[in-house]
Parts: structure tokens; C-alpha cells; sequence
């Protein structure tokens, strides 16, 4: 038991005050009698002193001493996980009772609030688990189509290869080629979302991996009206893998192109350096995403369109998870929307990067 003379000395010296003033009228009082009667009672009224001191100690110490040091105890308890600790004294009817029971309540949340966070924890753990399996399932599937695939698309190649040109039969493969092509590409989007390869994050200039990806979004474009502008900055050395950047950029361009109909486009591309990071923006004067889409788009498998896979801005985001930087979007109706990439400046990327590095050793190779 540890001794804490602050509380006790504070306790005591009310008291003692009160039993010297006693003593110095004692004195007065006393005055007419005998020195040894005086000092008998002296020794009588010293001595009662003495006692009424300890048993206020005592009373102290059992009133509040003790279920102060138990409540010590039982705090030191509950920083080590025990959310089972309880104090004794909570049924007294008192301040410290009071003190006791607010202290069993909240523990008892605690213990409430952790075990429903574990229950959460396991609900989505096996969530987890049961997509990771579903995931490899579809991946496994799309990788064994892909190669009875080909053959079929080389075996209509030589199909319409070879078809005169006169035959009606022309136009319908050429459709099978068009739709061959289409569910390659699917099957190659999907692939690269299940079995990401492993990033090669290094410095590089991001000016020069975005202006890349604006030349090729414009080959995609063809005649349409659309403008595609380009603002780089001078901004430090980037730690990103430019491939990865690249596939991450040219979505939202993709995108963006797909949101323009009907009227003139601009998509606007600008690099920057703000707050630490290195931003992207990627505007455009599109149709915009209403506000029930806009929670879904970066979910896997979400698409509005008729020939979409819904898998572009989750794989965008993984991307830009694995830089360590964030991905946001604002978007307005019949206006257009904005995306903003962001990703560190700092070595917190090169860190980022040699995790990404040392996790992606173990994953299974496509
Ligand atoms: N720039 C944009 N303008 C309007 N809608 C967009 C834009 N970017 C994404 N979206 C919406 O987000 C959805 C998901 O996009 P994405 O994951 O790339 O899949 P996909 O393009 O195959 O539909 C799109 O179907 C579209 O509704
Ligand atoms: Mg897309």
C-alpha cells in the first residue's frame, strides 16, 4: 500500500488546529491550578487528542483511501484489456459510491462497444474470405476462357479473312469479331483487378507519366468534338509506378470521354504540388454522376452504362491506394465532375512502395 500524506495531512490539520486552540484554552482555564493537576490533564487532554487523530485516520483511510487505491487498481486493470474489472464500493450511498458506479458503467460499455466491434470484425472478416474466394473463382474462370477465346477469335479472323466480299454473311462476323474483342476485354480488365501485378514504384517526373497518358486518351477519341487539355507544372520528382499511373489516369480520361455527349467537350488534365502532395485533376464538362451513383462508382462491378464493367475506378483506386495517396470526386448534374488524385511527395511513398514491393512477393503470379 502505497502512503499518500498529501490527503492525509490536509485531513488532519483542521483537527489538529481545533485540539491546539483547546489546549491553548486549556491553558487559560487552567491557570489557577496546581502544576502536576495541571499537567495530569494535559496529559488526559493530549492523549485524547492522539485518539480522536487516529481514528480519523482510520476512518479516512477505510472511507476513502481504500476504494481509492482500488480504483487505481481496477483502472490499471482496464488499460490492460481487462474490461471486466469492477470496483467493490459502487452499492455505497455516497460520492464515492457514485463515483464507483459511473466507474462499472463505463467499463461495462466499453466492454459492450468492443465486443460488438469484434462481432462486426468477424462479420466482415468472413465476408472477406468469401469474396477472396468468389474473387479467385471468377479469376481462375476467366483465365481458362481466355484461351479458347483466342482461338476463337484467330479462327473468325481467318473466317472473315477468307469470306468473299460480296457475303451476306459478312456483316454477322464481323459482329462475332466486335464482340469476341469485347469479352477479351473484359476478361483482361477483370484479370488485372483479381490478380494485380507487382508495382515498380520509383522517382519519376508525374508531368511526363500524365502527358503520356493525355497522348494516348486523344488517339481514343477519334473525330469527336472534344478538347483535351494539359497543364503541367513544376512539381519535384514523384515516387509512383508510371505504367500503373498511367492505366489510373487513362480510366478517369476514358470516363470522362464517355460522360461527354451531345455537346462540345473539354476534359482538363493539371498537375500541382499542394500540401505535401502531388495532385492530379481530371475535369470534364460532362453529363455529371447523381448523387445515389455517386456513392456506388468506385464499387467494383458498379456501371451505368450498357457496355460497361464497373471495374475501372475500383481498379483506379487500388492503384492510388497503393501509391499511399487518395482519390476523391465532386460532380454536378448536366455540369460535369472532377476527379482529384493525390499522391505523397515525400519518402512515405518510398515506404509505401517497398511494402507494396515485399507483400506483392507472395502473391501468385499470373
Ligand atoms: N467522368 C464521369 N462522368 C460521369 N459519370 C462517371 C464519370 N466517371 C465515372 N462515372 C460513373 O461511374 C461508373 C463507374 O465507372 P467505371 O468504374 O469506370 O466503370 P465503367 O466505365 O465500366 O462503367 C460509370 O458507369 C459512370 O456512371
Ligand atoms: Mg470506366
Amino acid at each position: 500500500m502505497r502512503f499518500h500524506p498529501g490527503w492525509r495531512l490536509k485531513a488532519i490539520l483542521p483537527v489538529a488546529i481545533v485540539l491546539l486552540a483547546g489546549l491553548a484554552a486549556f491553558e487559560v482555564v487552567t491557570l489557577e491550578l496546581e502544576a502536576s493537576e495541571r499537567f495530569q490533564l494535559l496529559g488526559v487532554a493530549a492523549g485524547g487528542a492522539l485518539a480522536v487523530c487516529a481514528v480519523l485516520l482510520v476512518a479516512l483511510a477505510a472511507l476513502i483511501q481504500r476504494p481509492l487505491l482500488e480504483l487505481s487498481k481496477k483502472i490499471e486493470q482496464v488499460s490492460q484489456g481487462d474490461l471486466y474489472a469492477r470496483v467493490s464500493f459502487s452499492d455505497r450511498d455516497d460520492d464515492i459510491g457514485r463515483l464507483g458506479r459511473n466507474f462499472n458503467d463505463m467499463v461495462r460499455q466499453l466492454r459492450d462497444g468492443r465486443d460488438e466491434l469484434q462481432r462486426i470484425h468477424q462479420t466482415q472478416m468472413s465476408r472477406a474470405e468469401h469474396l477472396a474466394t468468389l474473387g479467385e473463382l471468377a479469376a481462375g474462370l476467366a483465365h481458362e476462357v481466355r484461351n479458347p477465346l483466342s482461338g476463337i477469335a484467330g479462327a473468325v479472323d481467318i473466317l472473315a479473312r477468307d469470306l468473299p466480299a460480296t457475303s451476306s454473311s459478312r456483316p454477322i462476323v464481323s459482329e462475332v469479331q466486335h464482340e469476341v474483342r469485347r469479352i477479351q476485354g473484359i476478361l483482361n480488365e477483370l484479370l488485372d483487378y483479381a490478380r494485380p501485378k507487382p508495382f515498380d514504384i520509383r522517382p519519376a517526373d508525374l508531368n511526363i507519366t500524365i502527358e503520356h497518358t493525355v497522348q494516348l486518351a486523344r488517339q481514343h477519341i477519334a473525330s469527336r468534338p472534344i478538347d483535351v487539355r494539359f497543364e503541367p507544372s513544376p512539381i519535384p520528382p514523384v515516387a509512383h509506378d508510371p505504367l500503373q499511373v498511367q492505366r489510373l489516369i487513362l480510366n478517369l480520361l476514358l470516363n470522362a470521354f464517355q460522360a461527354i455527349k451531345d455537346k462540345d467537350g473539354l476534359v482538363t488534365v493539371d498537375v500541382q504540388t499542394v500540401d505535401g502532395f502531388a495532385q492530379v485533376r481530371v475535369r470534364d464538362n460532362g453529363s455529371g454522376i447523381s448523387p445515389d451513383h455517386l456513392r456506388n462508382i468506385f464499387r467494383p462491378f458498379f456501371t451505368t452504362k450498357r457496355r460497361g464493367t464497373g471495374l475501372g475506378l475500383s481498379l483506379s483506386r487500388r492503384i492510388v491506394e497503393q501509391h499511399g495517396g487518395t482519390i476523391d470526386v465532386r460532380s454536378s448534374q448536366d455540369i460535369g465532375t472532377e476527379f482529384v488524385v493525390r499522391l505523397p511527395l515525400a519518402a512515405a511513398a518510398l515506404e509505401t512502395a517497398g511494402v507494396i514491393r515485399h507483400g506483392k512477393d507472395q502473391s501468385p503470379d499470373r
